[in-house]
């Protein structure tokens, strides 16, 4: 009898757990379709990954911190685990799904539907000029030159100095030109500029850079 309870439970929780993923990813998909260079992924962030940008970005100390590009708010949930407690934070979405899924996901976060190219404007809004860290999703490997360089003096503006910067790459995209131009690009920009390891889970494989501000 209660074998067959258990049974019914766990069965009904891994069809939960694997609907849920199912749904994830399928939000994805439908975006990548619609907006490929926006969105520039087939599947959400693994764990994994998120785990490693927000160790990466050594939260303990951070008191303003920024996402760019929450998507379904993989990155979000681990950032809110680990920034102390009075921290400012809030996250910047351009798409009104993901902002949704993103608020579904983490209650409370302020995210506000934008481009991270306005960035300025609401750190003015929350009474700061500068931030401490920005945790960034943007798919950097499918934007024009125009676009990373825009986004990229933004970045610049609002982190302070010794302000760190991390973001996320495919393996793949180290081969793509705007992968490459987005890559000299953090050279020639930041100060310091270090890679972590390629998370192989991650679909597709990914690492992260650690960009420090002069
Ligand atoms: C590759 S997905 C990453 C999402 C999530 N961080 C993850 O790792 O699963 C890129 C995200 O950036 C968002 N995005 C693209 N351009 C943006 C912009 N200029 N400002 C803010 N968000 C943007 C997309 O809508 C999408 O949610």
């Amino acid at each position: 009898m209660f074998n067959t309870m258990a049974g019914d439970f766990f069965c009904t929780q891994r069809i939960h757990v694997i609907g849920e993923i199912q749904v994830k990813f399928t939000q994805f998909l439908k975006h990548f379709i619609l907006r490929p260079t926006k969105t520039g992924a087939i599947a959400p962030s693994s764990e994994g990954l998120a785990n490693l940008i927000t160790t990466a970005a050594d939260l303990s100390n951070a008191s303003a911190i920024i996402e760019f590009g929450s998507g379904n708010g993989v990155f979000t949930e681990k950032i809110l685990q680990k920034i102390p407690l009075g921290a400012r934070f809030f996250v910047l979405e351009i798409n009104p799904d993901f902002v949704t899924a993103t608020r579904n996901r983490c209650p409370g976060v302020i995210v506000y539907q934008d481009s991270a190219s306005n960035a300025k404007k609401y750190l003015h809004e929350f009474g700061l000029k500068e931030c401490d860290c920005i945790i960034c999703g943007l798919p950097w490997a499918s934007f024009s030159e125009d676009l990373q360089n825009e986004l990229l003096d933004t970045i610049i503006d609002v982190l302070k100095p010794g302000g760190r910067f991390l973001t996320f790459a495919y393996l793949q995209g180290l081969l793509l030109p705007a992968g490459m131009r987005f890559r000299a690009k953090l050279k020639t920009r930041f100060n310091k500029v270090t890679k972590t390891r390629t998370v192989w889970l991650n679909i597709p494989p990914a690492f992260i850079y650690c960009a420090e501000k002069r």
